[in-house]
């Protein structure tokens, strides 16, 4: 029984260290950073054709996203992400990549932009966390 009890306790400690945003530079996570809600958001990440998000959608559905750079010949699949599932334009504050800064940097952030953003091969993550006060 306590034995039991014991790995119960322990099975939770793994769940809850595992499940920290961003993974604390544990094997496959990423750092994390603060964005406030109708702020501008500027997030860190390497230079990328394309970048994918994973976010909670405002109904409480897991989601993935992809944006794709504007290079001047995809006018019209680029700048705005995309529902990977569906391949709907997802509503979201107005996204771009700028290469100087080397950020994608999300006008009027919204609740359900927070999330993992990552490059497009999901190599460089970096968790984008609603800081409410
Ligand atoms: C964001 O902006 C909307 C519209 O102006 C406003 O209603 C809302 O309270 C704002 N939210 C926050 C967290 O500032």
């Amino acid at each position: 029984m306590v034995r039991t009890c014991i790995l119960a306790i322990f099975s939770l400690l793994v769940i809850g260290t595992n499940s920290q945003p961003g993974g604390g530079g544990m094997p496959g996570g990423g750092g994390m950073m603060y964005g406030k809600v109708n702020a501008t958001v500027t997030i860190s990440l390497p230079v990328s054709a394309n970048y994918r998000r994973l976010v909670v959608s405002l109904k409480g559905v897991d989601e993935e996203h992809i944006y794709r750079v504007c290079n001047g010949k995809n006018k019209k699949t680029c700048g705005y992400w995309e529902n990977i599932k569906n391949k709907k334009k997802v509503p979201s504050g107005v996204t771009t990549y700028n290469k100087n800064k080397k950020a994608l940097i999300i006008k009027k952030m919204r609740l359900e932009d927070f999330g993992d953003y990552m490059t497009g091969n999901k190599k460089t993550k970096l968790f984008v966390m609603n800081q409410t006060w």
